[in-house]
């Protein structure tokens, strides 16, 4: 079999982030990563994912971190490599729609504070909801990689996905990012894909994917026969499971082919040394259960992630239902396609998974319907990608003409005006208001604990345009 590219492949590393995300509860803090920064920094990798998805919410309500000073101190200890967040859309990094304003604001602070890449996804790949991400952070600089939520149903095809990814480049994006979160993606679908997108838009494709149905590995390494440019691996202690395939074991696969990653296998070594210390430490504390470890093949039979999976588990147990834990899963399809085939990802993946739990321990289907999954079948969240089952709509007390079909966040007013007059007192600055606009339960907790324990730090943020040429990173050709 011959590679369809020979460029070399180019690695982002999710150690500081998704690794620990999925595997240990995001309790990773700044003092494990610290130490392994310097080498971290001289690997050469195209990028580390290090913030946003839910490390913000982790180090205010379980860490005692302030999230911006984290990422401050990480570009300050990483000036070789560029910095790469997860960011939801129109939810940012929080769990429902915020204003225009708000997103701005915080694509802005973002890249000020150190970021150089934004990885933008929205749950239902409504691509109106990426708008206004994508246009703040071409706005401030940032490099924009727009995200094809991948999953499998009648709707998602790769015709779907090809499509969506030619209006994501139209939109204005620079990389195209496949998010297979939960490992759906199969090996010789990953060729296929990448193939035809490889075919049909200019920008670079970075592949995500994880490894909690033990396919990952061979997932990577096809999608690099088939050209793709990037893709997401994990350091060795805390890959694999529910995590990234590890980076090692696909650095020493494409050694010496046309592909081969150059990157030092030597100084990763180093670095995993580290890490593994870091593993253990979280193990002890029960952050990481083993368990995530294993291949899990329900994923596969029933296309449901992973971090789902034990949801429902926990969710049946607290209401003494674990015998119905088959019938839930035999539902989830069922309530997916009444809602027209949202892919399941963070917060489709929660509001679908609870409607199933309820439809089985109440007896009796739609019974309960929670308010979130009335605001998925409003419209609220955006476009659902097929069609919604109407009985099921008219049950969750919605007419047909409540339903929103403009793009959601367009029927928000400004946002900020009202945030820095509620946090006036509190908050120190507008990254203060940020955190605490998108986590009001957690941030003013842990901001007057800060606010006590420490005087506002002093910002020291090097302009842009310097950090840009400092890095040693090696640039992507298209095509
Ligand atoms: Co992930």
């Amino acid at each position: 079999m011959d590679f369809l590219s020979n460029k070399p492949l180019l690695i982002t590393d999710t150690i500081l982030r998704d690794a620990h995300q999925s595997q240990a509860a995001t309790r990773m803090t700044l003092e494990d990563m610290l130490p392994a920064c310097e080498v971290l920094d001289s690997i050469g990798y195209y990028s580390l994912e290090c913030w946003g998805g839910a490390t913000f919410d982790s180090c205010m309500r379980f860490l005692d971190e302030d999230p911006w000073v984290r990422l401050r101190t990480l570009r300050a200890h990483l000036p070789h490599t560029k910095l790469q967040m997860l960011f939801r859309g129109q939810n940012i990094l929080g769990y429902k729609h915020y204003a225009d304003d708000v997103v701005d604001m915080f694509c802005a602070k973002s890249i000020e504070n150190g970021i150089d890449i934004i990885r933008i996804f929205d749950a239902l790949n409504d691509i109106r909801n990426l708008e206004q991400a994508i246009k703040s952070t071409k706005k401030y600089g940032g490099h924009v990689e727009a995200t094809l939520s991948y999953t499998i149903s009648p709707i998602h095809n790769e015709d779907y996905f090809v499509d969506l990814a030619k209006q994501l480049e139209q939109m204005g994006a620079d990389s195209l990012c496949i998010k297979d979160m939960a490992n759906l993606l199969l090996p010789m679908d990953a060729y296929s894909l990448v193939k035809r997108l490889k075919e049909t838009v200019s920008m670079p494709i970075h592949l995500h994917t994880h490894n909690t149905t033990g396919t990952g590995d061979m997932v990577n390494l096809m999608a690099a026969y088939a050209g793709v440019d990037i893709v997401d691996t994990a350091l060795s202690p805390l890959a694999n499971g529910t995590s990234q395939p590890a980076t090692e074991s696909l650095v020493a696969t494409l050694k010496g082919t046309v592909r081969d990653t150059g990157l030092d296998l030597g100084k990763m070594s180093e670095a995993a040394v580290h890490f593994r210390k870091v593993a253990q430490r979280l193990k002890d504390t029960g952050a990481l259960d083993p368990k995530v470890l294993n291949v899990d093949t329900n994923t596969l039979l029933y296309q449901v992630p992973g971090g789902m999976l034990s949801n429902l588990i926990s969710q049946l147990k607290q209401a003494g239902k674990e015998d119905k834990y088959y019938d839930v899963l035999a539902e989830i399809p069922r309530v997916r396609e009444d809602f027209g085939y949202p892919p399941l990802v963070t917060p489709s993946s929660q509001i679908v998974g609870t409607q199933a739990v309820m439809n089985i321990i109440t007896g009796e289907r739609y019974k309960m319907i929670p308010k979130e999954s009335r605001a998925m079948l409003k419209g609220e969240y955006g476009k659902l990608p097929g069609v919604v089952n109407e009985e099921v709509r008219a049950k969750a007390g919605i007419k047909p003409e409540e339903v929103v079909t403009c793009r959601p966040a367009d029927l928000l007013e400004p946002e900020l005006p009202k945030y820095r007059a509620e946090y006036a007192g509190l908050a120190q600055s507008e990254e203060d208001v940020l955190s605490l606009a998108l986590f009001p339960q957690v941030a003013p907790n842990f901001i007057k604990r800060r606010n006590l324990r420490t005087p506002p730090l002093p910002r020291t943020i090097e302009p842009l345009e310097h950090r840009e040429q400092e890095r040693s990173v090696a640039p992507i050709s298209r095509g």
